[in-house]
């Protein structure tokens, strides 16, 4: 990074919220719709495009290079290798290569909550033409505890996928105990983490999910159509791509002589990601990541979360009913709450007209609070909900 963000050993939040545009007009608080994007993000897709007038394109290869560094990066934020990362359009793509590459077999079980993300409900839902089964659990509400799903694991149930954070209620999936017992027995587990890379510490070590999807765009403060998923070797031994293409083959970098016939497909998760690559949506994507590996996990995390339990405070006091257990801690950086006799989608637009940036899900207020975020965007959010 080419510019201080740290004062003596401490970061300087100011400095940091000064390389968003965004927030010079909006309180932003809708990082779980669409974060705001860091001037350095498209400074680098700019640069990018500058670079192929300048050079005609010729060295393309060191574009792809150029890739691997940042999945090195992604595994960095991860815990992974940069072997087990590949890059997506989005989740749903993503997800759709997973669930596409399983040899089902009729009767098979996937297993999710009925409130997940719609992703995570129609594309699991659309195998029944293969003899899938596909049950929604009832999502919970107020606390989440992994019994909920391992109480309800059948004997045909081969696949769990879920939300590491629920896009309506925030609520976080107990994925640190969830993850090593379906492993243990041997129920497949795909991870949707776009509500939650970026912000909260993800480790595929302590969580091993046998894939996991992440669109970049919100927590990860990069541009749509900017994704990444995980895909460790113990998927990759069995998981099929469902996309082929000419860097299907091991030897794809010798482009000038490109092997014929059938390809061998190297051993890592950039096989399942198909041809030339959105270069100027990865590229901004690492300026944000970047961003975010100099800020650091830890920090990024407490100071959301921090800033959460305010917000959570603020919305009851506002006359909010917070669908969060009164004794469990808060623990995530999406905060949501229903106000009785106000519509939420109608109190998501007076805020808007007031430029305080929030959502309307499911009929509740759905705040996000992100690491750019400060105690003067919730005063004006509270100033906004007592207007
Ligand atoms: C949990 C979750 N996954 C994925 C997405 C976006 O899906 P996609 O990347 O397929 O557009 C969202 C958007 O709100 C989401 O909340």
């Amino acid at each position: 990074m080419y510019f201080s963000l740290r004062t003596m050993d401490n970061l300087d939040w100011s400095a940091v919220r000064a390389l968003f545009p965004t927030l010079r007009n909006w309180v932003h608080l809708n990082t779980a719709a669409f974060g705001p994007m860091p001037s350095t993000a498209v400074q680098a897709m700019n640069e990018h495009f500058e670079s192929r007038d300048q050079t005609a394109s010729m060295g393309f290869l060191s574009w792809f290079d150029r890739l691997d560094v940042i999945r090195a990066k992604i595994a960095r934020l991860i815990g992974a290798k940069q072997s087990d990362i590949g890059f997506c359009p989005n989740a749903g793509t993503a997800l759709s290569w997973f669930l596409h590459g399983v040899d089902w077999r009729s009767g098979d079980e996937i297993l999710a909550l009925d409130h997940e993300f719609p992703n995570n409900q129609y594309a699991p839902l659309m195998l029944d033409s293969k003899g899938v089964r596909f049950r929604a659990l009832p999502g919970p509400r107020t606390r989440f505890d992994p019994e909920l799903i391992l109480d309800a694991l059948g004997p045909r149930t081969r696949l769990v996928v879920i939300s590491a954070v629920n896009y309506s209620n925030g609520l976080r999936a107990p994925l640190e105990d969830l993850a090593p017992e379906l492993r243990r027995r041997g129920v497949l587990l795909c991870v949707d983490g776009t509500q939650s890379a970026g912000v909260l510490r993800h480790d595929v070590e302590q969580t091993p999910a046998d894939f996991l999807v992440v669109h970049g765009y919100k927590w990860m403060l990069g541009p749509a159509g900017a994704g990444f998923f995980y895909a460790p070797p113990e998927t990759r031994a069995w998981l099929l791509p469902s996309v082929v293409s000419w860097r299907s083959h091991w030897n794809w970098r010798d482009f000038e002589r490109l092997h014929h016939g059938r390809p061998e497909l190297p051993d890592e998760a950039a096989m399942y990601e198909g041809g030339v690559q959105a270069f100027s949506l990865l590229f901004a994507l690492e300026a944000s990541l970047d961003l975010i590996l100099e800020c650091g996990r830890d920090a990024i995390e407490r100071r959301s979360l921090g800033l959460a339990r305010e917000c959570r405070e603020i919305l009851l006091r506002q006359g909010g009913v917070g669908n969060l257990d009164p004794d469990h801690p808060c623990d995530s950086p999406i905060v949501t709450a229903s106000f009785p006799d106000l519509d939420a989608a109608a109190l998501r637009g007076k805020l808007e007209r007031r430029r305080v940036a929030v959502a309307a899900r499911q009929g509740n207020l759905r705040v996000s609070l992100d690491f750019f975020n400060n105690r003067d965007d919730l005063q004006r959010l509270a100033s906004a909900l007592a207007a």
